[in-house]
């Protein structure tokens, strides 16, 4: 066979195995692996370095307006050539609905923003408003339209949907094939410690991180996989960022229920110390759930080396640091006025190979499961995120021992800082390829604007895990009623 491409020479790194060889690229698709593949059109000299999957994005807000309608700095330009330059090859971010907005105008619209991606990408549909027609017509087609996830809130008043809509959106989940996201904090806990705080006038940054106690999150997780017990739905814990919250995951995947989760670089990375930040520096750094302290720093990492996590996401949610952004409400206003999110889309990979891989907290195979295999065999997507004959050309060539230090000026999202400016980092993404076009090579941008595409996702793979049937659902059990009907 001839090959439009073939990268020789590498080490060849998989979620199962690292073994040295070539990769044969034909029509954008990955054709052959061997020791050896004679000719190619294009000859690509891995040189040793390490070949694996282009990494997949699954947590990023790009092109979209946050809870309380602030439009994240990025567009689908520079969302996804930042992704890019951070090893990514697919992206997906989420499509939110605004109440009263339905399904099919939420799609269109992000149809529109996303034509200018350099990167393949899909989305997960954020349903703020649980509708009848949303629940019975919308996201049944949208799931069929190859959009099979949806991200819900238990937190922020525009967004939160209650315990009765999450088991509404669990139920059609579990029926079409679709996994729900969830982002669980306890609302009330939190709006009563907006007013403790209040009260005594403690509105700077630093009481972001006090008004949203790990109390919170642990609660909603516990309260979350109990709503997907009941409706028998897989549930994926997003940003999971307290120590608590990852051992009620790691306890209820053991004890059988469909479940899965991610955590997010800062909350390995940073402590909530760098919200202390003179002059308003701190608002930099709020996000929510929030940076916490450095033992969870530690219990983190021991959660994703043991395998409670199937993804470090980076939850990019980019709001510059001027009136377009994060003071958006004004230059000196409370932490509650000010946008949650940080960047991160391109420091993921980077940080998670020197983090995890070099100082020796995951191996490489591990690493490669966590960035790219694991999200695409949880959200569907069946051509991604492996090197495997038959899968779609997303390929990354890392140098290993490439050292750099995170700085602004070598970003390219469309930020005025990076949470991460200074961290000492080994390893970069050298080359990059979508569909066996290279996207970026040695520090150069090769892809143009709209050269990505949308992609179809297949129904949840739930990985062999048969779930939890409560006495609810079960016909012997149940007084006749089966309630799966
Ligand atoms: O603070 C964050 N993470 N902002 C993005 C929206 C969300 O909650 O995921
Ligand atoms: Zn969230
Ligand atoms: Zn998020």
């Amino acid at each position: 066979m001839e090959f439009d491409t073939v990268i020789h020479s590498g080490q060849i790194a998989t979620a199962d195995w690292v073994t040295s060889g070539d990769i044969g690229i034909k029509d954008g698709r990955i054709v052959a692996i061997a020791e050896t593949l004679p000719g190619g059109e294009r000859r690509i000299d891995a040189g040793g370095r390490i070949v694996m999957p282009g990494g997949i994005e699954a947590h990023c807000h790009i092109a979209q307006e946050s809870s309380s309608g602030i439009m994240t700095s990025d567009d689908y330009q520079s969302g996804s050539i930042s992704a890019a330059f951070g090893g990514n090859s697919t992206i997906i971010p989420f499509a939110a609905q605004h109440r009263g907005q339905s399904l099919d105008d939420v799609i269109s619209t992000y149809r529109t923003r996303a034509a200018k991606s350099v990167l393949d990408y899909a989305w997960h549909l954020i349903i703020t408003d649980p509708t009848e027609k949303v629940l019975n017509d919308e996201l049944p087609r949208a799931i069929q339209s190859g959009i099979t996830s949806f991200k819900v809130f238990m937190t922020y008043d525009l967004m939160n949907i209650g315990d009765g809509g999450m088991l509404d959106i669990l139920t059609i989940a579990r029926n079409h094939g679709a996994i729900t996201m969830v982002h669980a904090e306890n609302n009330d806990m939190v709006k009563w410690m907006n007013r403790q705080l209040a009260d005594r006038d403690l509105t700077a940054p630093r009481y972001h991180a006090i008004s949203r106690p790990e109390l919170a999150e642990a609660e909603a997780i516990n309260r979350a996989i109990q709503l997907a017990k009941l409706a028998d739905a897989p549930l994926f814990v997003v940003h999971v960022s307290t120590a608590a919250g990852a051992e009620i995951v790691r306890r209820e995947k053991f004890a059988g229920a469909k479940l899965f989760a991610e955590t997010c670089p800062q909350y390995m990375a940073l402590t909530r110390e760098a919200l202390d930040k003179p002059e308003m520096d701190g608002a930099k750094f709020i996000c929510s759930p929030p940076v916490r302290g450095a033992e969870t720093q530690d219990a983190l990492w021991h959660h994703v080396s043991q395998g409670t996590f199937e993804s470090v996401s980076s939850d990019h949610a980019p709001y510059r640091a001027d009136e377009t952004g994060k003071f958006l409400n004004g230059a000196d206003v409370p932490y509650t006025k000010i946008a949650n999110g940080m960047p991160g889309i391109a420091a993921r990979l980077p940080w998670l190979f020197s983090e995890g891989v070099v100082a020796g907290r995951i191996t490489l195979e591990h690493f490669v499961a966590l960035s790219a295999t694991n999200a695409a065999r949880t959200f569907g997507c069946t051509k991604k995120g492996r090197i495997a004959p038959g899968c779609d050309a997303d390929i990354a060539i890392w140098n290993p021992e490439a050292r750099r230090k995170v700085a602004l000026e070598d970003q390219h999202d469309n930020m005025d800082y990076t949470p991460f400016e200074g961290l000492e980092l080994t390893g970069i993404p050298e080359v990059v390829m979508n569909r066996g076009n290279i996207i970026v090579d040695h520090g150069a941008l090769k892809a143009s604007s709209g050269q990505g595409r949308f992609f179809k996702r297949a129904p949840v793979d739930l990985c062999g895990r048969s779930g939890v049937t409560l006495p609810e659902f079960d016909p012997r059990q149940n007084f006749g009623t089966d309630l799966r009907s």
